[in-house]
């Protein structure tokens, strides 16, 4: 009796792990894209983003672009904010924002680590 108790105890544990285990790598890729795409901003040879945006966290940001706040909210459609950093000039065609993957400066992997991370702004 005690024996299948630990039985059932230790398959209810075994069943919990695979649970977890399922859900935590989806999650842990979405936060590793949001550190990933923080890095790049943050790296003066990368996005540079604080050089001309001013966001929570950013220490001394330039302000020739707008403040980046309320990201999420105000851009439900979130292939639009890739596009903003893909090419700036596609929304205004006189933007001093970079086009940082029409003109290979980022990868496409790192602009959409880059839109995870202004995601959570
Ligand atoms: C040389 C200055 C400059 C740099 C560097 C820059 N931006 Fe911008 N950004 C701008 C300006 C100016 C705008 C305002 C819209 C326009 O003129 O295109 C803008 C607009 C934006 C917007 C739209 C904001 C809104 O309120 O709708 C986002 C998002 C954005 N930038 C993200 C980034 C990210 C991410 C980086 C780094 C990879 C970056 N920017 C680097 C100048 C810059």
């Amino acid at each position: 009796m005690r024996k299948s108790a630990r039985m059932i105890a230790t398959a209810s544990a075994v069943a919990v792990l695979l649970g977890t285990m399922t859900f935590i790598p989806t999650q842990s890729a979405l936060a590793d894209d949001v550190a990933d795409g923080k890095k790049i901003a943050e790296n003066r040879k990368k996005g540079n983003c604080f050089g001309c945006h001013a966001y929570e966290g950013a220490t001394m940001p330039g302000n020739i672009g707008p403040p980046l706040v309320a990201m999420k909210a105000r851009y439900p459609d979130k292939q639009k904010l890739y596009d903003q950093i893909w090419d700036a000039s596609k929304a205004n065609p006189n933007s001093i924002m970079p086009p940082f993957g029409k003109h290979d400066a980022l990868s496409d992997k790192e602009i959409k680590a880059l839109t995870e991370w202004v995601y959570t702004l």
